[in-house]
């Protein structure tokens, strides 16, 4: 069965509508891992509409069980990173308009970039997993550019809008997953996982860790974080 691991990124959004210092994702860390999340993701956007350097360097202090950090394939970033050494990074494409990450990374087209990155991470023992769409080509690349991981991206699967289409598209994870392990990377996988989506992917035994945010941020404001990321554990686990 697949961990848990809570993004965080939209306590800040909600912090960040406001331009105050709450609520703090911070807290939100301590709570999603007092509650059973095995891992806490942050997204430090280029443009940090959400999530600040601020938010980075506390919670590289902070999270006891594990943190992941989501990043463009920058120079920027890379140092960023470096500084703070978060247990791993996770590699995405950025555009600046988006409202969240939409498709997953070109591997085969930013190879030089991406390899980059992966050197300068291993060197300070940062894993480096890349968000890739499930297809065999990004999956091998990603191979080849020596990452230790690959996350699934899940959105087409998540915003299928027939069942036919949402079957094929499980299909897609169901086979990167098994072609991920086959070449030895570690696999995870994220985006668009909800309540009520979440168990066809977490049946997968491939994977390893499941990437959620804003669903269980947004069923935290009706029942508390501590009772979303408790109710999401336990549809993953049953
Ligand atoms: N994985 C990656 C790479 C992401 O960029 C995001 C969104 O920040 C997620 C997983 C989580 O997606 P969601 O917020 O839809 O659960």
């Amino acid at each position: 069965m697949p961990e848990l691991m809570v993004n965080i990124d939209h306590v800040a959004t909600l912090r960040e509508a406001r331009g105050v210092n709450y609520p703090d994702p911070v807290y939100a860390a301590g709570i999603a891992e007092m509650a059973g999340a095995r891992g806490i993701i942050i997204h430090l956007r280029e443009d940090r509409r959400h999530i600040k350097d601020r938010d980075l360097k506390i919670l590289s202090d902070v999270v006891r069980t594990k943190l992941n950090l989501e990043m463009a394939a920058t120079p920027e970033m890379t140092k960023i990173a470096e500084r703070a050494k978060p247990d791993m990074i996770t590699l995405v494409p950025e555009k600046r308009q988006e409202l969240t990450t939409e498709g997953g990374l070109d591997v085969i087209r930013s190879a030089a970039k991406i390899e980059k990155v992966v050197r300068a991470a291993r060197k300070h023992g940062i894993l480096v997993s890349l968000f890739i769409d499930p297809e065999e080509s990004q999956i091998k690349a990603s191979s080849s550019v020596g990452a230790d991981m690959i996350e699934i991206h899940t959105g087409a699967y998540a915003d299928a809008r027939t069942s036919r289409i949402r079957e094929k598209e499980l299909k897609k994870v169901v086979r990167a997953a098994s072609l991920g392990r086959e070449l030895g990377l570690g696999v995870n996988a994220g985006h668009g996982l909800h309540y009520h989506n979440v168990r066809e992917i977490a049946v997968i035994p491939e994977i390893n860790e499941l990437s959620i945010g804003h669903s269980i941020i947004a069923r935290a404001l009706f029942v508390g974080l501590d009772r979303a990321v408790r109710d999401m554990i336990e549809l993953i686990k049953s």
